[in-house]
């Protein structure tokens, strides 16, 4: 079980678009520890988000740390661009990636934390052989490409794996989970072995407010994990 603190990333595909500058602000003040950027480019999943100069522009409103999801199908020639936004983190596909070993390298290299995406039907033994190269790893729990998806519990033994991969490598590496998380869903995985929370639509939809619904899925995810 991992002792990792629970964190709370939010993404902001639900954020208002014409804002998110003062989106970003909303999300730090709510108590958020990084903010999550979806990064889409139509064709590794059918929508399109956010270039480099969205972030860029909102970089200087928040001290979080940013992390930019690279949904895209040729993220070596986007990295170095997201890192120049301001992204702390760099997130890719392992489907997206011929060389991922190189790619990852490449990330460290720009001075910014590698991290490696695995979508629901990729195996955990995708990335058994980068864990010396990731400061995190990401186990969807829906296909990428939309926010307000249903969370795919199937995905929680993958989690779990994942967690003891992590074990093992007596490194310390965060393992994030992506999509369908709230304040239902954060205790499974939580309880499997995840401890970055991204979420969206649970944040954005609470009618009690951000902090409040940051400091739900916290206090619940938590609690999971007894
Ligand atoms: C899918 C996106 C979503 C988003 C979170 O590509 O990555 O998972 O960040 O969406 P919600 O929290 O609304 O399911």
């Amino acid at each position: 079980m991992s002792s990792r603190p629970i964190q709370i990333a939010p993404s902001v595909l639900p954020a208002e678009f014409s804002r998110l500058g003062e989106e970003c602000k909303r999300l730090e003040d709510a108590g958020v520890d990084r903010i999550q950027w979806d990064v889409m480019d139509g064709v590794f999943v059918p929508n399109l988000t956010f270039g480099p100069d969205v972030i860029h522009a909102c970089r200087s409103h928040v001290e979080v740390p940013f992390e930019a999801h690279l949904m895209v199908v040729n993220p070596d020639e986007l990295i170095h661009k997201y890192v120049e936004a301001g992204c702390e983190i760099v997130i890719v596909h392992a489907e997206a990636c011929t060389h991922l070993h190189r790619t990852l390298s490449n990330i460290r290299e720009l001075g910014a934390s590698p991290a490696v995406a695995l979508n629901p039907a990729t195996p955990a033994s995708a990335v058994r052989h980068v864990m010396d190269l990731v400061d995190l790893v990401l186990v969807m729990t829906v296909n990428p490409g939309f926010g307000g998806q249903a969370y795919l519990e199937t995905m929680e033994p993958k989690i779990a794996e994942v967690a003891s991969m992590i074990e093992l490598t007596g490194r310390d590496i965060d393992l994030e989970v992506d999509g369908g998380i709230g304040p239902a869903t954060a205790p499974g995985s939580a309880a499997a072995g995840a401890d970055v929370l991204v979420a969206g639509s649970a944040l954005f939809r609470d009618p009690k407010g951000l902090a409040h619904a940051v400091e739900e899925i916290r206090t619940v995810a938590e609690a999971a994990r007894g």
